[in-house]
């Protein structure tokens, strides 16, 4: 009931509706308490006419009529208020998916960390869809039923006392007996609900990445994983379903048991003379109005626990602290930050990643305005982690960093992001357009800047190549273009984001030398003006910047200029030292920097 409560609160903006839909109940439970009072009435008078009174033909077919009238008021109202009920479930589903995804766009960059794609996305669908269906439910008849319920319950104490206290035992008495069943199927239910999103997840991962799962063979595995745990949710359901009936026959036994002294009381006093057979009918129509109620209610009850386990998975994610309260406006186009390049500062920043050991430590380094500054060291150095501190995406578990003078504490993420533009390490493009992709940072480009971004990056000639131009689709995560090809366009989706700060995190790394060279010229253009942090492969990229920063083991090692750092003996003079050398076992050492010679 708590949880019914907390949904219909997230949805408080559908209000109009509730209201409507308890009005539309009141009004068809009054006209289904009217009916057996009209079936009393003519009872009443045709048993007086076999009685021998005058018959009042014309009151008995009056009565028919106002039976009539209430039966079409009835199917009326019942379909108003099923509309009602659709239509505010679909709102409340929009709803709840809306505050959902809005959710999880704030949601910090860890916890995608540990989620699966595919997990979140079916975690999201069912939640939703168990909470709505069961609102839905809930409208169109749960409520009906109560206050149904509560009716008879009024109208029986009129005539008798016994009755109303049996019928007003039934549904708390109901209602217990469901909810000590209830932990025990809400622990199988989150048991099942766990195999199908750990399903789900691969299931999506796997057909995202099925070229992998093709070249490697293996199908069969990975379906076999998946109907494992199909499998086990069955057994689980067995288990949840075995348990979840034996308890409705020990629940609905009980409540036969009350009927029974129910009617044993209706008829006992009839007989008796205490009641008209009119009252008789009357009472009999009234206890299966509430009879039928407490029996549809199992279903009821599992649309509710179904529900209940829904909505705690979704308002767990709901109670996940964001990165920030309310999601930032999109950018409009053009430069973020006004008033050339900016600085950056490192100082004595340590940062791991949650429950592994430091990944960087102790860094200290600065880069002044519009400076080119390379950062090498191992693969699996933390360079790329530097740049996901940059970008806010992670905070530094000490020290401070610094862009444009300014701590990144102190500036909200929306600004620190807009003050960087990237291009990471695996190109990452969204299904679409090449022009959607590259406008992605500035919707509203003209056709002028998206081509003259695409340009800058070498992209322009291939692009015009395909039929569609820049019309082309790219697939799913870029998927139809080549390695080559999606690096250029993320580099224009950089440029074109024409950020103060810019990083290139191995930005040709997918490029042969030729293409290199001219995405480099781009590149070239691009850091103009620009301060630059450039995680390269390649030697011949690194030696044309300012200085070069070195790591090891998650410390800065070296900063200098390369012909200062060419000297000292540390890594870059070593990678020299190994580019000049052409022997294999060298060549073998440079791959350790990730380093193509
Ligand atoms: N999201 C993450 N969660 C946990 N650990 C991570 C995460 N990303 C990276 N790591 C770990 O942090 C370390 C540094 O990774 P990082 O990606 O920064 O290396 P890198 O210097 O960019 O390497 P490369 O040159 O291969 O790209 C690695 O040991 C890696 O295993
Ligand atoms: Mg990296």
């Amino acid at each position: 009931m708590r949880s019914l409560i907390r949904i219909l609160l997230v949805a408080r903006g559908l209000w109009p509706y509730y209201t409507a839909i308890v009005v539309t109940s009141l009004a068809v439970v009054g006209t289904n308490l009217m009916t057996p009072f009209i079936v009393k009435g003519a009872i009443d008078v045709v048993v007086e006419a076999v009685r021998g009174q005058p018959a009042g033909v014309s009151t008995v077919v009056w009565l028919a009529v106002a039976l009539l009238a209430t039966d079409l008021a009835n199917t009326v109202l019942t379909n108003v208020g099923g509309y009602l009920g659709d239509v505010m479930a679909v709102k409340l589903r929009a709803t709840l998916a809306g505050s959902y995804f809005t959710k999880l766009l704030s949601l910090p960059q860890r916890y995608f960390d540990d989620e699966l794609t595919g997990t979140v996305i079916n975690r999201l669908t069912r939640s939703i869809t168990e909470i709505t269906n069961f609102v839905n439910v809930f409208a169109n008849t749960f409520f009906q039923m109560f206050l149904t319920l509560a009716a008879v319950l009024v109208v029986t104490v009129w005539y008798s006392w016994p009755i109303a206290v049996l019928l007003a035992v039934v549904y708390p008495l109901f209602v217990w007996l469901t909810t000590i069943t209830s932990a025990r199927w809400q622990a199988l239910e989150a048991e099942k609900n766990l195999d199908l999103d750990v399903a789900g997840g691969r299931f999506a991962e796997v057909i995202g990445q099925i070229r992998v799962v093709k070249s490697f063979v293996q199908e069969r595995r990975e379906l076999t994983a998946f109907q494992d745990r199909y499998r086990r949710t069955i057994r689980t359901t067995r288990r949840q379903s075995r348990f979840w009936h034996a308890m409705d026959v020990a629940r609905r036994g009980v409540l036969n048991l009350i009927f029974f002294g129910v009617f044993v009381v209706i008829f006992t006093q009839t007989a008796r003379g205490a009641f008209t057979v009119g009252v008789m009918v009357l009472l009999v129509q009234l206890v299966t109005m509430a009879r039928q109620p407490v029996f549809s209610m199992s279903f009821v009850v599992d649309a509710s626990q179904r529900a209940v386990a829904g909505s705690r998975d979704y308002f767990a994610v709901m109670a996940e602290p964001g990165e920030w309260e309310e999601l930032p406006p999109a950018r409009p186009a053009g430069p973020a930050a006004a008033g050339g390049p900016q600085g950056i500062d490192f100082t004595t920043v340590c940062f791991g990643y949650e429950g592994g050991e430091n990944v960087l430590c102790d860094v200290t380094f600065s880069i002044e305005p519009g400076e080119r500054v390379a950062v090498v060291g191992e693969s699996g150095g933390g360079k790329t982690t530097l740049v996901s501190l940059l970008l806010g995406l992670y905070a530094p578990d000490s020290g401070t960093i610094r862009i444009g003078g300014t701590d990144l504490g102190e500036l909200s993420l929306e600004e620190v992001r807009s003050r960087v533009g990237v291009v990471f390490q695996d190109p990452a493009l969204f299904s679409g357009t090449i022009r959607e992709n590259i406008a992605y940072a500035a919707p509203d480009a003209s056709p002028e800047a998206v081509t003259e971004a695409a340009r800058s990056a070498n992209a322009h000639a291939f692009i015009e190549r395909f039929p569609a131009g820049y019309e082309s689709q790219i697939g799913e995560r870029g998927i139809k273009l080549s390695g080559g090809q999606k690096q250029r366009i993320a580099v224009a989706r950089a440029i074109l984001k024409d950020a103060p700060v810019l990083v290139l995190d191995e930005a040709t790394s997918s490029l042969d030398s030729k293409a290199e060279r001219l995405v480099q010229q781009g590149l070239e253009r691009l850091m103009a003006g620009r301060t630059t942090i450039v995680i390269a492969h390649r030697l011949s990229t690194i030696s044309s910047v300012d200085r070069i920063v070195t790591l090891r083991n998650g410390r800065v090692d070296e900063i200098g200029t390369p012909d200062e750092l060419a000297a000292t003996g540390g890594i870059y003079a070593e990678l020299l030292a190994l580019q000049a050398s052409a022997t294999k076992k060298d060549r073998k050492r440079l791959h350790r920097y990730d380093i193509l010679a």
